[in-house]
């Protein structure tokens, strides 16, 4: 049987610490689903088919790696694409206490489906999509944080 996992998130936008834990959980499955999906309390600056153009381009030379997206529940996903392993990046402590209650609640919803946690390079701990977002729109430069064409998105969102 193949290795898949899905990596979800809002990816919005994608930046270097989404785009180095792609790579470093693709090295670890035969496949990985990137799901881009809407976190319900956030209100994305790109819409999902923006936020699914971005990553379908940044990950364009990655083989094994598949982006899509879903709406409503993750595990009603997972299911649907019967994989049995979701993918979290922890950057610092500070996620913990968000990923901790995400994966207990996901496991209560599904008990087949596990959460595999894997930190992201430390030089990319530090960085979050709203603070990319933040600097992208007061026109600082965004070009070390995230990708080439997310930098692209963005100057013409702003
Ligand atoms: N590098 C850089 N930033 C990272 C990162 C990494 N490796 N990992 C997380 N982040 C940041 C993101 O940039 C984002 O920052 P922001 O809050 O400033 O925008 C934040 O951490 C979390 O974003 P993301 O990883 O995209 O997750 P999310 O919390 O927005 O979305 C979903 C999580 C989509 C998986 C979740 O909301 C979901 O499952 N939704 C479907 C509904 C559902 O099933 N709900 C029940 C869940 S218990």
């Amino acid at each position: 049987m193949p290795h898949i996992a899905i990596y979800p998130g809002t990816f919005d936008p994608l930046t270097n610490g989404h785009y180095d834990m792609i790579l470093r959980a693709g090295r670890m499955v035969d496949h990985l689903i990137v799901a881009i999906s809407t976190n319900p309390q956030k209100d994305p600056v790109f819409s999902l088919d923006e936020r699914v153009a971005i990553v379908k381009e940044v990950c364009k030379g990655l083989p094994n790696v598949e982006v899509d997206s879903f709406k409503g529940l993750l595990v009603e996903y997972a299911k649907k694409r019967s994989v049995d392993r979701l993918v979290r990046g922890l950057r610092a402590y500070s996620d913990f206490e968000y990923e901790f209650q995400m994966a207990l609640t996901n496991r209560k919803l599904a008990p087949d489906i596990e959460t595999l946690f894997m930190m992201p390079k430390e030089e990319y701990s530090y960085i979050s999509s709203s603070m990319v977002r933040q600097i992208a729109q007061m026109g600082g430069p965004v070009d070390r944080f995230a990708p080439g064409c997310v930098v692209e998105a963005l100057k013409r969102k702003y």
